[in-house]
């Protein structure tokens, strides 16, 4: 897509489509549906019957890339590249980071150090992530993980999974992964 057409999209998303009222209310369904229609094309890629939620923001977009029937959730703040799978649900507040500023020296402000290199966040099918979730740089959530409600998380998330605190710990398994699943995956 030509950055025109792009800026075009992003100025019809953050001008309008955003502050749509949610989905969750009557005739939310078409919320829904603008807001679909003006994300898609901001996307690296996106799936069908994808739930972007009032007032989420994400940059540019076009390092997210988002599977069928997932969603951004309300208020979400997503920065940097992230992959989201299928089947995704996402509560409101979230919060995805992938780079970090530099901070190593102490002799210059932090302001002048810049930012160390990008790590991204890959999210995989069917995974809930509750209100107000905080994932750091680099983090992997496993398929079908549950990321309880105001967690951090720092470290990969397994399959199966239901974490939560913070730094977000293990707190029990939906289902146990055998050895042969875990070196298929
Ligand atoms: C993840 C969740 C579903 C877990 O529910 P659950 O399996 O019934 O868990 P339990 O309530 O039995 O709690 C198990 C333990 O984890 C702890 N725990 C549960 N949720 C927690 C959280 N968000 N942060 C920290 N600890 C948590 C409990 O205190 C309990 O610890 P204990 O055994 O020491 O008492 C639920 O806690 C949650 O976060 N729901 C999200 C609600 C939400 O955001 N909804 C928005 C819709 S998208």
């Amino acid at each position: 897509m030509s950055k025109l057409k792009h800026l075009f999209f992003c100025l019809l998303y953050y001008g309008f489509a955003q502050h749509l009222p949610s989905s969750n209310l009557p005739i939310g369904g078409v919320f829904k549906k603008i807001r679909f229609l003006v994300c898609r094309p901001l996307f690296a890629s996106c799936g069908e019957n994808v739930n972007v939620e009032h007032r989420a923001f994400f940059y540019s977009g076009n390092n997210i890339s988002i599977g069928n029937n997932s969603g951004i959730g309300i208020n979400a703040n997503l920065c940097g590249k992230i992959s989201i799978g299928s089947d995704v649900m996402m509560g409101r507040d979230v919060i995805i980071r992938t780079c970090n500023h530099c901070f190593s020296r102490t002799d210059i402000p932090m302001t002048q150090q810049g930012f160390k290199e990008e790590k991204p966040v890959s999210i995989s099918n069917d995974v809930w992530i509750a209100d107000r979730v905080i994932i750091l740089a680099g983090v992997h959530v496993g398929e079908g993980a549950i990321i309880a409600a105001g967690s951090v998380v720092t470290h990969d998330v397994p399959s199966y999974a239901v974490v939560a605190g913070m730094p977000a710990k293990v707190i029990r398994m939906r289902k146990e992964i055998s050895v042969y699943e875990k070196s298929n995956r």
